[in-house]
Order: structure tokens, then C-alpha cells, then sequence
């Protein structure tokens, strides 16, 4: 048989490190790119093979330049569409496509423009009341990141203000389903165990309730009618281009559950590890507090783009061979996983010297950054449609905090990573915060 050119290990071979991979996958990763190389490739299941890489002519191959010829793995798509349904990101081949061109354009950074506003008071109220409760105290800023990531992806997608009340059964239907899809992923055969003892039935009910909420304000948009030109306006009248007709109500909530669960747990992380990077950097803080409104400045923005390439919070992605392929001497059976390793390419020396250090001048916009060495944002075709949402929300709502706070650890202990489906921090991350002037 030709060389694949990778080595491969049965998974029953490296069972102990299979098991231990559930609970740390970067260790494991490394230790298998140490002992087998890079690529390296797993059997599992009936002789499927996970194919695990960082190498980012490898990540571009499949994720661009040879699109058409993979798709997203069940565990992405089927998995997390039982409870969210099928919407942009867990649809595949001409369904997605359709669901893309519709939704794109009300994501373009003009459109997301018209909800800064709304963007603004949002943290500038989550602020005031942040200051009132934990000024000169210790709190765990993941938490609050978590909630204020949630009011302001509520508050754009829903284009209102959005009560305490509703907020909160909206956010406990998103986080248990979220839980769920988590242990699914990770033991997919337990699914028996939870359909048993029901937690999928709970999860079932709270994301209902969740749902509920969600129509009763596209309902009361739609009996409202006039123009809010905002992300809600565009989703209920934007035209597919074959029919000529709108999407459905049941479509329309699919795509507003989706975003929740895409743009809330992973614009929160990458704020969270933000701040905990500047905590630990002051001198990197203080610049940011002098750059931060100067006109041209770009400083604000590195400093976010930098803190999501050592914390990027969508860690890893997959693929499956739709057909047989190959790329730089690597043979892709078809059927084979491929497992994108977007930290590691993150911090790897070869591209980023000095891998583990905070430095933001790295995106200085004069340096070029070499393609598919950084990619918190995914690539090709399925570029995560929130980008330029994401970046508005964490620069609006950083600037405002380092302004209106002094901050630093709590104690001395580094966070550790723990990757589930985005990458969060292990515990808490406790901050003392203190406000500079009250507002
Ligand atoms: C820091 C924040 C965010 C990060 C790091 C992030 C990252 C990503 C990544 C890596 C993908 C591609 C996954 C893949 O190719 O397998 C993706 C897709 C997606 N993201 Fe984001 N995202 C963020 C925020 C958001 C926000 C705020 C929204 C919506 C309001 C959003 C909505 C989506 C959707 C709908 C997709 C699927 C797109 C498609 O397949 O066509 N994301 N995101």
C-alpha cells in the first residue's frame, strides 16, 4: 500500500490516552505530534480514521481550497442540531448554501454598524450595575463576561431591551442544551443514560421555553411592522433568491437559537481571557488605557486579536472526506475525519516566536501574518458569519471596561484551559475590580 504519509495508531492501542484525551485533548495532542508526528492519525469506529493535525497548508486544504470536498462531521451538525435545529450552523452541501446567501448580507460590517447603539447601552447598563455590585471586590469575571456576552447578543438579535426576567429563561434554555450537546459530544454513548434519567426531556422543555420567548418577540415585531433596519428586520423580510419568498417562522427561530449558542459562549471566553491577559500584563494595560481613544488607533483591536490567538475560543473544528484526497503527500481516505488543531497552529514556534508570550504588536497592521497560521474566526466558505459582530461587541465592551475599571488577580495562580466546545477557563477567574470614577 502506497504511504499515506502519516502514521497511524489503533485508538484500542492508545485507549489510556484516548480516555485521557476526553478530559485534556491538548496534552494529548502534543504528546502524539511528539511520539508519531504531525500529521498522526487515529482508527477509531469502525475503521474510520481521525486525522489530526495543525499544519496550515493542511487546516486551508480542507477548510478552502478543497471545500466542496468535505463536510462537517455528524458530531457538529446532527448532534448539536437535535436541540437547536437546523440552521447555518449545523446544515450541510445546497441547504446551507441557501441559509448563507439569505443571512450574509445583515451581517456585513455596514449592516452591524446599525446596532452599535444598541450595542453600547447594553454594556454601558450591564457596566453601571457591575460597578454598583463589585466595585472594591473579587469576583469571577467568567461569569459576568458569560452574562454580559448574553444580554448583548440578546438585546442586537432581538433589536430591544430585553428584561432581567425573560433574559434569564432565555439564557437557562441556551445553557442546558448546551451542557447536554457537551456531554454528547464527549460521551456520545451515553445517550441512552441521559434520555433515562431525564435530563434530555429537561433539556427539551427549558430550550422550548427558551424558544417560546424568542417568537413572542419576532411575533411582536412583525404585528409592529415600520423599518428598525436592524439584524431581526433583515432576518424576517431578507428574500431567497429562488423562490422569491421569506424564511418561515420555524427557520427563522433555528438561525436566532443558533446565534445564541454560536455568539454568546465564545465572545464571552474571549473577552474573559482578555481581561485575564491584560490583569497579568499592566504594562500592556496601561498602553491600551492610552491608546484607547486615539483616533487611529489599531491598539485595541491587537490586543483582542492577540488574546484570541493564544485563547482562541473555537479551539478545534472537523471535517469528513467526502471522497478520497490528497494534499502535501497526505492521503485522505474518504470517510476520514479531519481534526483542525487551531491552538496548536496558534502556538506554533515556527510561525509565532516565542509561542506562549502577550504580545499584541504581533498584529501590528505593517506585519503580515502567513495564511492559516491564525484563524479564530475558522476560514473558507463557512467563516464564522459573526466576525464582524464579535469583534464590535468585545471592542465596545472592553474599551468601556478598562476605562471604568482598575483591575487585577485575585491571586497568583495561572488559569488553566479547559477545552470543551469552546475553550474555557478551568474554575474561576477571580479579579479584583475597583471603579476609577462612579458613574
Ligand atoms: C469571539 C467570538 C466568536 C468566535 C471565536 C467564533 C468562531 C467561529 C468559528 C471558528 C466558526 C467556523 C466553525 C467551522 O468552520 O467549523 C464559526 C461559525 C459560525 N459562527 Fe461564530 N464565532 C464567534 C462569534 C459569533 C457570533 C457573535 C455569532 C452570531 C451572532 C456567530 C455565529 C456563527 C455562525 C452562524 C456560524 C456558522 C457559519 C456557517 O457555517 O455558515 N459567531 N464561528
Amino acid at each position: 500500500m502506497k504511504n499515506p504519509g502519516y502514521k497511524t495508531v489503533s485508538g484500542f492501542v492508545m485507549l489510556k490516552r484516548t480516555f485521557r484525551a476526553f478530559r485534556s485533548p491538548l496534552p494529548v495532542f502534543y504528546q502524539n505530534v511528539a511520539d508519531y508526528g504531525n500529521p498522526y492519525a487515529i482508527k477509531i469506529l469502525k475503521n474510520q480514521l481521525a486525522i489530526f493535525t495543525s499544519r496550515p497548508e493542511i487546516i486551508q486544504h480542507v477548510l478552502q481550497k478543497n471545500h466542496r470536498g468535505y463536510e462537517k462531521s455528524d458530531i457538529q451538525t446532527k448532534q448539536v442540531a437535535d436541540f437547536l435545529g437546523r440552521g447555518l450552523l449545523t446544515l450541510e452541501g445546497k441547504e446551507w448554501l441557501r441559509q448563507r446567501r439569505l443571512i450574509q448580507p445583515g451581517f456585513h460590517k455596514e449592516k452591524i454598524e446599525g446596532i452599535r447603539s444598541i450595542m453600547e447601552e447594553t454594556v454601558d447598563d450591564y457596566l453601571q450595575r457591575f460597578s454598583k455590585n463589585y466595585s472594591g471586590k473579587t469576583v469571577n469575571i467568567h461569569e459576568e463576561m458569560m452574562s454580559l456576552a448574553f444580554y448583548i447578543v440578546s438585546n442586537s438579535l432581538l433589536g430591544t431591551k430585553i428584561s432581567d426576567r425573560d433574559i434569564h429563561v432565555m439564557r437557562y434554555g441556551v445553557d442546558i442544551a448546551q451542557t447536554l450537546v457537551v456531554k454528547l459530544i464527549r460521551l456520545p454513548f451515553f445517550a441512552w443514560y441521559y434520555k433515562a434519567n431525564g435530563s434530555y426531556r429537561r433539556a427539551k422543555n427549558a430550550v422550548g421555553h427558551a424558544q417560546d420567548m424568542i417568537m413572542s418577540f419576532v411575533q411582536k415585531r412583525k404585528d409592529e411592522g415600520g423599518e428598525h433596519n436592524d439584524l431581526l428586520d433583515m432576518l424576517i423580510h431578507s428574500k431567497y433568491e429562488d423562490t422569491g419568498e421569506t424564511m418561515t417562522d420555524k427557520q427563522l427561530l433555528f438561525e436566532l437559537m443558533v446565534m445564541f449558542v454560536a455568539g454568546h459562549e465564545t465572545s464571552a471566553n474571549a473577552l474573559t481571557w482578555t481581561l485575564y491577559l491584560l490583569a497579568r500584563n499592566k504594562d500592556i494595560l496601561n498602553k491600551l488605557r492610552s491608546e484607547v481613544d486615539k483616533e487611529n488607533s489599531n491598539y485595541l483591536r491587537q490586543v483582542i486579536q492577540e488574546s484570541m490567538r493564544l485563547y482562541p475560543p473555537a479551539w478545534i473544528t472537523d471535517r469528513v472526506a467526502l471522497e478520497d484526497d490528497e494534499v502535501s503527500g497526505i492521503f485522505i481516505p474518504k470517510g476520514a475525519m479531519v481534526i483542525n488543531l487551531i491552538y496548536a497552529v496558534q502556538h506554533d514556534a515556527e510561525y509565532w516566536p516565542n509561542p506562549e508570550m502577550f504580545d499584541p504588536d504581533r498584529f501590528h497592521p505593517d506585519k503580515v501574518i502567513k495564511p492559516y497560521t491564525y484563524l479564530p474566526f475558522g476560514g473558507g466558505p463557512r467563516l464564522c458569519i459573526g466576525m464582524q459582530f464579535a469583534m464590535m461587541e468585545m471592542e465596545i465592551a472592553l474599551k468601556e471596561f478598562i476605562k471604568r475599571f482598575d483591575f487585577e488577580m485575585a491571586d497568583n495562580r495561572p488559569v488553566e484551559l479547559n477545552p470543551l466546545i469552546t475553550l474555557n477557563p478551568k474554575g474561576a477567574v477571580n479579579l479584583k475590580v475597583r471603579a476609577l470614577h462612579t458613574n
